[in-house]
């Protein structure tokens, strides 16, 4: 079999297309689900991050297993989706971006494998969250299959599981957040810790609050546009994971 690859599935992306089975990975931080591929597709490890109910929220989402599954099935690059809110004027609901910085508001969550147990310390460095060889291929790679991206954008994570106020977008627009959600972090950070290649494709489900003029009360989310691009999404993601060696990033050599 070639090099493993892996899906990590948010909001919208639940799970593969037919043709997975499903499997629970334990790990030392937990049992993970996954779902793992047959026939054409026996090299793609898929997880659904919030479960395949979506009854797991953001801040309950056990990431460290999730991740350390990936790694002991041998996975080096994976790339994630997120359902985000649009910060930034060209991010209205139905737009893609490819993130390339994080923005890390959360808190109270298993954040990291250097817990001073077994593995010990280590300061993974961070400076880049996203793998620019993976990054620069979904922006590449994206025309041909129609499918428009914004090649760079910061998301900015909040803890959830409401949604922002109003004043909370603000200051994130003056921080220079692009896209808010609730669950990039701590997924970036493990991948990073475990050397992984790491990129995240943020499709925007709705404008964040206060961003529309006509907001007034509940955010409405359209997952319509999401499920409406996931037919060129999972196929350009699986394009990237298959045709990229970002050997030359240096991500592995940031983490353990
Ligand atoms: N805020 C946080 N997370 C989100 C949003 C939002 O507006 N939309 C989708 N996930």
């Amino acid at each position: 079999m070639t090099q493993r690859i892996g899906i990590i599935g948010g909001s919208g992306v639940e799970r593969p297309d037919r043709g997975f089975r499903e499997e629970i990975v334990e790990t030392p931080f937990g049992d993970a689900l996954v779902w793992t591929g047959e026939g054409n597709n026996e090299d793609v490890v898929f997880v659904s991050r919030h479960g395949v109910a979506h009854d797991v929220p953001p801040h309950r989402v056990n990431y460290r297993a999730n991740i350390m599954a990936l790694r002991q099935l041998g996975i080096e690059r994976v790339i994630a989706t997120f359902a985000v809110g649009g910060i930034a004027d060209d991010i209205p609901p139905g737009s893609a971006v490819a993130i390339d910085q994080i923005i890390d508001l959360t808190s109270g969550r298993e954040h990291t494998f250097f817990d001073g147990g077994a593995m010990g310390l280590h300061h993974a460095p961070f400076t880049e969250p996203v793998c620019p060889a993976l990054r620069e291929a979904i922006v590449g790679q994206a025309p041909g299959f129609e499918l428009p991206i914004r090649p760079a954008g910061t998301y900015i994570c909040f803890n959830g599981p409401r949604f922002e106020t109003a004043a909370e977008i603000r200051m994130s627009r003056l921080l220079g957040a692009d896209v808010v959600g609730m669950t990039a972090m701590p997924e970036a950070a493990l991948a990073r810790e475990l050397g992984i290649h790491y990129a995240g494709i943020a499709v925007s489900v709705n404008w964040a609050a206060g961003i529309d003029a006509a907001y007034m009360g509940a955010l409405t989310l359209d997952f319509g546009a999401l499920q409406a691009m996931r037919g060129k999404l999972l196929p350009l993601i699986l394009d990237v994971l298959r045709t990229t060696d970002p050997r030359a990033c240096g991500c592995t050599e940031l983490g353990t």
